[in-house]
């Protein structure tokens, strides 16, 4: 087993420990026997069919190692299982498998997976404990840290949910490599944008590791998934329950790539990709209303050097994208983005003209960021 970083969410009696490493998934048992957690009985194991092929068997017999009895729950990989039917299936697995609350409610998967045993786990006998095994990159640079969790509505994404915190998180880069090449690549667009918000926390800059990231070398992976979940600890340990406009910078990219998601059905872009415009976007409308000069040609060679799209995959017109960001749930009426002063300023900018709006959109859609 090599822990190459154990990093910690602060959150008072719910803070908990990351560990980023390699073989940490085959030799689990040696590490929650290192750290002395609590002796569980039992666990459901939550997994997706693509990940449950690759990775259950390995997880239960560290389980089994454990003294654990566990019992593995699979889902259909992929968002449309992040739904209220889907909860309740779980919840009715839960109760049949007579997990108390001393038990285990263990995820291992991608941010569809925590996502929903995370919010099982809350709700089951008003909380259990819940460990998370992040599989893909999202789920190990985002979606497993911060005690987000919850389900889609058919009326929008993420609409029922709750607040609830892991014992702790075990991202184990190794898995990685299994990670669909579009999904892997689509995810570096959250690393970078953790590298526009808090440049001065790598050690090595991101633009350095980018080829070693394209080829999945694990050193690189290893320093780029514990820098990430790092920056992301450190925002959400200064504002847990996302009051404090703290979290909030961590939507850079997302007033753009939220409403191109929705405006092409969720069909065309991964959330990345649509992030990875967005972000562009965003630093266009910094440059106009800011003059940091400079900012969007280097978001362009960052961005393309980890392979990243530069412009609208597909474009959809102005006024679909408007009335969309003007639905988002951050936005309150008027167009609120995340702006950048420069690398490592960002800012919260309300009322922003539709005029400037509409013309970033069209330079953008007219070739200037090729
Ligand atoms: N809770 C939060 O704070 C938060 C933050 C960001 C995103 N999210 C949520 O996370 C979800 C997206 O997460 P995601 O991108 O991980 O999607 P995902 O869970 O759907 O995983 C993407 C795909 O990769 C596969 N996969 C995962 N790990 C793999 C591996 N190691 N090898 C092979 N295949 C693997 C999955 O089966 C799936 O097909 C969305 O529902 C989003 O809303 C939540
Ligand atoms: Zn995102």
């Amino acid at each position: 087993m090599k822990l190459f970083s154990e990093l910690r969410v602060n959150l008072g009696e719910r803070s908990y420990p990351i560990f980023v490493g390699s073989s940490l998934l085959r030799e689990l048992s040696d590490l929650v026997a290192e750290r002395g957690f609590r002796g569980w009985k039992k666990a459901v194991v939550v997994t997706d069919l693509n990940v449950g092929a690759l990775y259950l068997e390995t997880l239960l017999s560290e389980l089994e190692k454990m003294g654990i009895q566990a019992f593995p729950f699979q889902i259909p990989p992929g968002e449309k299982s992040k739904s209220l039917q889907m909860a309740y299936e779980l919840l009715k697995f839960l109760a049949n498998s007579s997990l108390s609350r001393r038990d285990l409610v263990v995820a291992l998967g991608g941010g569809v997976v925590g996502d929903l045993a995370g919010f099982a786990s809350c709700v089951f006998k008003r909380g259990t404990d819940f460990l998370v095994l992040p599989t893909s990159l999202v789920a190990q640079v985002d979606s497993s840290i911060g005690g987000k969790t919850g389900v889609n509505l058919p009326e929008g994404k993420n609409l029922v949910g709750a607040f609830y915190q892991p014992v702790a998180v075990v991202s184990d880069v190794d898995v990685l490599e299994t990670l669909p090449q579009r999904e892997y690549l689509s995810s570096l667009a959250e690393v970078a944008k953790y590298s526009f918000l808090k440049p001065n926390s790598w050690k090595t800059s991101l633009a350095e590791l980018s080829r070693e990231l394209l080829e999945r070398q694990k050193e690189a992976l290893l320093s780029v998934v514990a820098t990430s979940a790092g920056i992301k600890a450190h925002i959400v340990s200064e504002d847990e329950w996302d009051i404090k406009g703290k979290r909030a910078i961590l939507n850079y990219g997302h007033t753009l790539g939220h409403a191109l998601e929705a405006a092409t059905e969720y069909g065309t872009y991964l959330h990345g990709e649509a992030v990875s415009v967005g972000m562009l976007y965003a630093a266009c409308i910094s440059e106009e209303l800011m003059l940091s000069e400079g900012l969007s040609a280097r978001h362009q060679r960052l961005l393309s050097s980890l392979s990243l799209p530069l412009k609208p995959l597909v474009a959809p017109p102005f006024d679909r994208l408007f009335t969309h960001m003007l639905q988002d749930k951050k936005a309150a009426g008027e167009i609120s983005m995340v702006l950048l002063e420069s690398e490592g300023k960002p800012l919260i900018k309300s009322g922003i003209e539709r005029e400037l709006l509409e013309e970033c959109y069209a330079s953008f859609c007219g070739g200037e960021s090729t």
